[in-house]
Parts: structure tokens; sequence; C-alpha cells
């Protein structure tokens, strides 16, 4: 197998979302999960940019040992002075300096000419060498740059020590067809080519980030940028879940990555929480639903054999098993299959019998969960075990500290707890959270007016983890703070999370 290197720049392209940003313990924690996940580079920031960048910088690369770290600057002196200077910790490193090469850049942003960005380039690659053996070079917004030129600014970068020419469809532009042919052209027109890796770095304006990624890969590219959960400015960077497991899922291609796709799952959810940053439930490999079979021909497939609507092993990605989400379009087998889970394995007759129920509340609910399968079989026992409900709540807001107290019911018996909060539903959720045995983290938080008008139905949903498990709930209420709380209950039922025991 060739290796395809992974360059992850989550913590600097994927960073510059507005609202996204970290701190530098948060990075810390993403930078080491990258190391675990075997990334090859990692791009830790752009040192000259400010102080918590600079600083960024040097705590991963104190942090970090087997990545090579990667630092960013333009093709300035004093960027590149900054950058070695942050890099100064690193085991490896690496400075990655560029600047901009179609017209767009050349002319309007640069104001310059493309004699004298060919001159920058080469003084900005000679001077950052003298610090570091490892230069990259980034030909910003080569996607929409006329080849002959790229292919000489590539060839003089190159012979002024470049180790890699990274080609960035900076604006997303480029089709797959057209950005392979690129990288191809690249590798039939410089001369030197053979003395660097050359490298993709596409964003996601068309949707076609991944596409490009893989199709410059299969013209000779041998290094991807990528971010976790394709983070990033506007539509965001190439997902990096995407790019490896393509290559695993088609070996016959005979290239791949260092990567431990089993902790993809982890990486995901890491950065999604720690960046406020949702995954979209359709997401390919990290959404909730990439794994998820609601139709009933589907469920009863995957039930016989995982492969008929599987192409990837779930597990193979750190999820434990693929969903069967009970819906209204569910069919008997995948009821049956949960029942059996849950611990009852029923006759046919009896089967059918629960069926009938199950339609009529799921034609009610959006999905069924086990704790209503337990109601539907009468499963009394295992239920009071089992059910977390709100007996009480008072919430106090406004210029006041916003305070809550909840009663939850947990079975037979009732505990209370009363907590503080930067608003009532953190208010809330804290004195639930007070309440139960595990550590649970609200991860998202969406609510919607159902229709027009403040005394209408507010909805809730929330995603909620519970280590690296994770559960949506759902509530609505024309009281919206209890929405949240019935949403966030919902969750933790899903998460079979028990009370706390009295110390
Ligand atoms: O998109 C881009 O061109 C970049 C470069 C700075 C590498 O992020
Ligand atoms: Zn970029």
């Amino acid at each position: 197998m060739d290796k395809l290197f992974i360059f992850d720049t989550t913590l600097r392209d994927g960073e510059q979302v507005p609202g996204c940003q970290l701190n530098t313990r948060e990075k810390i924690e993403v930078a080491k999960l990258l190391e675990k996940l075997g990334v090859d580079i990692i791009e830790a920031g752009f040192p000259v940019s400010s102080p918590g960048d600079f600083n960024s910088v040097i705590e991963i690369s104190k942090a970090v040992t087997e990545p090579t770290i990667c630092a960013l600057t333009r093709a300035v002196k004093r960027d590149i002075d900054v950058a070695a200077d942050a890099l100064r910790y690193a085991r490896r490193k690496r400075i990655h300096t560029g600047i901009g090469v179609s017209p767009q850049h050349i002319y309007d942003k640069l104001r310059s000419t493309p004699e004298k960005v060919i001159a920058d380039a080469t003084d900005a690659v000679t001077y950052a060498k003298r610090y570091v053996e490892d230069v990259e070079f980034y030909a910003e917004d080569a996607g929409r740059a006329d080849p002959v030129y790229l292919a000489r600014i590539v060839e003089a970068v190159i012979g002024a020590g470049a180790t890699v020419v990274n080609i960035p469809d900076t604006t997303g532009y480029c089709l797959p067809s057209e950005y392979g042919d690129m990288i191809k052209y690249l590798r039939e027109n410089v001369s030197n080519i053979d003395r660097a890796i050359i490298s993709t770095h596409c964003h996601n304006d068309l949707g076609m980030a991944t596409a490009n990624t893989v199709s410059a890969v299969l013209n000779g590219a041998r290094q991807a940028e990528v971010t976790i959960n394709g983070v990033g400015e506007r539509a965001g960077n190439t997902a990096l879940e995407e790019v490896v497991m393509t290559l695993r899922c088609h070996r016959e291609l005979g290239i791949d990555t260092s990567i431990n796709t089993r902790l993809i799952t982890k990486a995901s959810h890491l950065v999604s929480s720690l960046m406020n940053m949702p995954v979209q439930p359709n997401k390919a490999i990290v959404g909730r639903n990439a794994f998820a079979h609601s139709s009933g021909i589907h469920q009863d497939g995957v039930l016989k054999q995982r492969e008929t609507y599987e192409i990837i092993d779930p597990k193979d990605v750190g999820i434990n098993a693929s969903l069967i989400a009970l819906t209204a379009r569910s069919g008997r087998a995948a009821l049956g299959h949960r029942l059996e889970l849950l611990g009852h394995k029923l006759r046919r007759s009896e089967l059918d019998d629960i069926y009938k129920k199950f339609l009529d509340l799921a034609d009610k609910k959006k999905e069924v969960h086990d704790y209503d399968l337990l109601y539907l079989v009468g499963d009394t026992v295992r239920l009071k075990n089992q059910s977390i409900s709100l007996k009480f709540m008072q919430v106090t807001t406004g210029t006041l500290v916003p305070t809550a107290t909840i009663v939850l019911k947990f079975g037979d018996h009732e505990r209370m707890a009363t907590s503080t909060g930067n608003g009532p539903v953190d208010a809330a959720v804290s004195a639930i959270k007070s309440l139960i045995n595990e550590k649970v983290t609200l991860t998202e938080f969406l609510m919607q007016a159902m229709t027009r008008g403040c005394n209408d139905v507010g909805r809730v949903h929330v995603q909620v983890m519970c280590g690296n498990r994770v559960a949506h709930g759902f509530a609505a209420h024309t009281d919206t703070t209890r929405a949240s709380v019935e949403a966030f209950l919902d969750a933790l039922r899903i998460l079979k999370v028990t009370e706390k025991r009295e110390e």
C-alpha cells in the first residue's frame, strides 16, 4: 500500500470558524487525540496572528511528540521568525509558508505581479529553510490559477528547498476531474516534482472537498489536508473521516493512511463539543444517522446481514453497533429484535399483538425508546427501576441569578435539588445533573417555535453525551424551560442513567 500522509488542520483552518475558537487547554486536548488517531502532521496554528495562537503552538509542541507540528505563515520574514520561535519545543517541526497565485490574488489582493510573487515565494522558502528542514509551500487559490504559471512557481519553490507543495482549492471552486488533472499536470510538467510531496487542501463550497481530495490522490498527491468533521470557514474543509474511510473501503486503490479509525467517532464528538458545532445528522461517517436504519425493509435487511445496507462496519469507526431506530416505519423484525435485546423473546402471536400497540404509539411519537417498549410489554419491574420523570419544577429568572428547584421521580420515590446557572435552562440542567449517577454533558441544544407567535409551543431537541454514548432527546411545551427539561430527561432515559446514590 502507498501511504497517504494525513495533515490535520482542525486547529488552524478548522478553528477559523466564527464562534468556534478554542483555548489553549482545549487545543491540547484535541491535539493529544489527533496524536492517538495517528495523524502525521498537526497544523497547530498561525503564530503571528495572535499571542493566543503563538502560545498554543508552543504548548502543543510540548504536549505532542509523534506527529510533526506545523505552523502557518505568510511569505513574510517576520511571520517565519515568529513561527520558528513558536515551534522551538517541537520534536518534528514544519513551517508552512505561501502566497496567492491566482489572478485574483496576484493583482487584486497582493497588488503585485506574477514575477514578483515567484520571487517572494522562493525568498520565503529559502528564509524558512534557515530554521527548519521541513518547509511546506502553499500556492493559495491554486484552484483558480493558470496551470502553466502554477507549474513555474511550484518548480521554483522546490528548487528553493520546499519539501511539500500544497495546491489549495481555497474557494472550493474546482470540479473533481479538474482538480485531479491539475495534480497530474504538475507531476508531468514540473521537472523536480519527485523531490517534494504534493498536498491537497480543499474547501467544500460546492460540496466537493472530499471528491476533489480523492481525485487528487488518485492523480499522485500523497498528503491530504483535512479537518475533523470537515470543520472550517464557510462550508468547511475536507473531512478527515471521509477521506480515510474512502481509502479503507476501496482497498483496490492501493493507498492507505496510518489512521486508527476506531477513534474517529471519539474525535468527532470531542471537536463538535469543544467547538460548539453540532454535526449534521446525515453527515457521512460521523453523523448520528450514518449507521441508523429506520425503514422496515432496511431494518430487516441489516438484521439478516449487516452488509446489505452498510459498507462500513460501525465498529471500525468506534461505534458499538448499527442503530435500528424504531419508528412508525419499522417492521416486526426490528421490533422483535429490540425486544429480544431487552430480554423479551415473544411468540409470533404475542409479537403481532405488541406490534399493533407499537404502531399506535409510533404514530404519536417520532421515535419509540426502550422504556416505551418495556411499558408495552408490561415490564413494570424494570420500568420502575429505569424511569426518571419530572415531578415538580420551579425556576426563577430575570434580574436575579437564575435558580431552579427540581423534583425528580426515580421509580417510586422522589429526590429534590436546587441549582443556579447562567440562565434558566442551565440552572435546571445542573440541578438534574446533581441528582444522577453519571457525568453527562449537554452537547447540542436546539429550540424552535412550532408556529409563529410567542404563546405557541416550543420544540426542543438536545444531544447529551455520557462517556462515549450519545442520546438525543426531544420535547415540546408552551413553557420553553419545561420543554428543555423534558427533552434533557428524554435523553437521560435513553442513556438509562439512574439516581445518584447518597454518600
Ligand atoms: O485555503 C487555503 O488556501 C489555506 C492556505 C493558507 C493553506 O488555508
Ligand atoms: Zn484553507
